[in-house]
């Protein structure tokens, strides 16, 4: 059955009424078939359709328990007069997807996207949690520009294992450095996984979903308070709740997400996650994001807006709490006002209220968890810097909080490998020509040479240097890293050795200096050698030829622009295209 009226929106009524509100045969069509549901009539009389863009999925651990965060949404919008209607997403399963979610990110965004312009919705709720499915739900959200607040799962309860504290990821690489080094058993692996996962809810360290929790909160699209409350607390659901009454008065407002998530949201984003030691990939996500609604961010906008800012969080990976400790020590509202001189305190978010007053009572409940500006964590400057040099001339990033800092400034030899495949091959070998001072370097990792840019830049150590104690060493990639992870690791690459970046030059035994504090990342190769190794360089064909990864192969825009589609930049709106006759 085919539609053949005109979707657009009429002035004064809601977007859903172009489906709802006709007369005859027109409205018919869409009314009959939903009440095919069980909905009584009034449903159509007018009030605000309200969608709840579901990722739930059971190859989604972190997000498994989104249906009954749904639920807790319905009861809301009905609460408030609206007509709630749940659809399911695209979801990405951090652990599970391969070759990597992040090979997915813009297909999600672009499948949200088309959900909310093709079908008739005044606003939508977006319920996310594991890594990218929170920032592909934002550049939906900022394309479609469909009054929305986001409502993330939550994180995880704090891991334990024999007595102390667990974090996700983390830990993962904590226990394969011991598990290498001969220090800890298969068996003693096996134990501390259970332990490490104990309800649901997302990675409950400073990950990347915590970070794009916190950062959906800063940028307003969030209540206050939603990043931190655990997936397995009843507050989760207080908020969902309360996420379902706030949306109706959000639609019959029409405040759009592009109102909301301005320069000034973004500035904002960017200081908290120097302040949280928020995860590098937000860099890459707050970009993509920015991207599709117009505001002009740069790479090095996370650098200079970031220098002044101290850390305050202290979570893993820069720190030693977890984010129920963060929770119940205030959450991100006691940050925020911690730092409001860094703010812009006006910015307007889903509330409807000011920063200002948003956060106006938020207390701090703990100062070993969220520290003050008078008593920070680490000092400012510390967070993501943005590097340039000869073998990044579009940057790169290193997280200096979760970094050693006497590596921060170090001069080595490099050892190359071409992919992460052939490191791990020979990470083991007795033989492998390397010492605590070489510098190791992955290529072929970025956007395009994987696919898909994976998070593999804090790869594990050589194990001949493990067994003599070394926890770190200076590694380079034009990957990603997990936001759980930490070490001296350079990020990002720009641009990245699959498209003819400087990356693709080096050579084993070339001189490589890093210089964290002057913000230079340069190879002792001159001009003219790296040009005359430049010559005769053809790109690597791509692994896959048709399908999806085709597709991103031949759109996919490079680290410092956000990993998005080329395509996608920029945003359509609400509204379906008239045809043109
Ligand atoms: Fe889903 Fe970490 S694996 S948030």
């Amino acid at each position: 059955m085919t539609a053949e009226r005109d979707h657009s929106a009429d002035a004064g009524r809601p977007r859903s009424g172009a489906w709802f509100a006709a007369e005859a045969r027109a409205g018919m069509i869409y009314r009959s078939w939903l009440r095919a549901e069980g909905f009584t009539p009034e449903v159509f009389d007018g009030r605000p359709v309200i969608g709840i863009a579901n990722s739930w999925s059971e190859l989604t651990p972190c997000n498994a328990h989104l249906r009954t965060v749904a639920d807790a949404v319905k009861r809301g919008v009905w609460q408030a007069g609206g007509f709630p209607l749940e659809f399911p997403t695209m979801s990405l399963g951090e652990t599970l997807m391969r070759p990597t979610a992040m090979l997915f990110r813009n297909l999600m965004a672009m499948e949200v996207e088309e959900l909310l312009r093709a079908n008739p919705l005044d606003g939508v709720v977006l319920l996310s949690g594991c890594d990218k499915t929170t920032p592909a739900m934002l550049m939906a959200a900022a394309s479609a520009d469909l009054p929305a607040i986001m409502v993330t799962g939550g994180p995880m309860l704090n891991g334990r294992f024999r007595g102390a504290d667990v974090g996700s990821g983390t830990h993962l690489w904590r226990f394969e450095q011991e598990l290498v080094a001969g220090r800890m058993t298969q068996e003693e692996c096996v134990a501390a996984e259970s332990g490490m996962a104990r309800s649901c809810g997302h990675c409950m360290t400073m990950g990347t979903a915590s970070t794009m929790a916190c950062l959906a909160e800063a940028l307003g699209m969030q209540l206050p308070g939603s990043a931190a409350w655990p997936a397995a607390d009843a507050r989760r659901y207080v908020t969902a709740q309360s996420a379902g009454q706030r949306i109706v008065q959000l639609a019959a407002e029409d405040l759009r997400p592009s109102r909301i998530m301005t320069r000034h949201a973004f500035e904002n984003a960017i200081r908290v996650n120097a302040a949280i030691g928020g995860s590098t990939n937000a860099v890459i996500h707050l970009l993509a994001i920015a991207g599709r609604l117009g505001v002009p961010l740069r790479l090095d906008d996370f650098d200079e807006l970031a220098r002044p800012v101290p850390t305050l969080v202290n979570l893993m990976p820069s720190g030693r709490y977890l984010m129920e400790d963060f929770c119940y020590a205030g959450g991100l509202p006691a940050v925020m006002r911690e730092l409001r001189d860094f703010l812009h305190n006006d910015h307007i978010g889903v509330t409807g209220r000011t920063l200002a007053e948003t956060v106006a009572d938020a207390e701090c409940w703990n100062r070993d968890v969220i520290a003050s500006l008078d008593a920070p964590l680490q000092s400012p400057g510390t967070g993501t810097a943005v590097l340039r040099g000869n073998l990044c001339p579009d940057g790169a990033v290193i997280k200096q909080s979760a970094a050693s800092p006497h590596l921060l400034k170090h001069r080595g030899q490099a050892l190359v490998f071409d992919s992460i495949e052939e490191y791990h091959e020979v990470a083991g070998r007795e033989d492998l020509p390397v010492d605590a001072s070489t510098v190791l370097i992955v290529r072929g990792a970025g956007p395009r040479g994987y696919p898909g840019m994976p998070e593999i830049g804090n790869f594990v150590l050589p194990r001949k240097l493990l067994e003599r104690g070394i926890t770190d060493m200076v590694r380079i990639s034009d990957a990603r890293m997990s936001g759980t992870g930490f070490g001296t690791v350079v990020l990002h690459v720009a641009p990245e050795s699959a498209v003819g970046g400087p990356l693709a030059f080096v050579r084993s035994g070339d001189w490589v200096e890093l210089d964290t504090p002057g913000r230079t990342l340069t190879l002792g190769v001159s001009d003219q050698q790296l040009a005359s190794r430049r010559a005769g360089w053809t790109p690597a064909q791509p692994r896959w030829s048709r399908g999806y990864a085709r597709l991103y192969h031949e759109h996919v825009l490079q680290a410092d622009q956000g990993v998005d589609l080329d395509f996608l930049v920029g945003a359509s709106g609400a509204e379906v295209p008239r045809h043109n006759h």
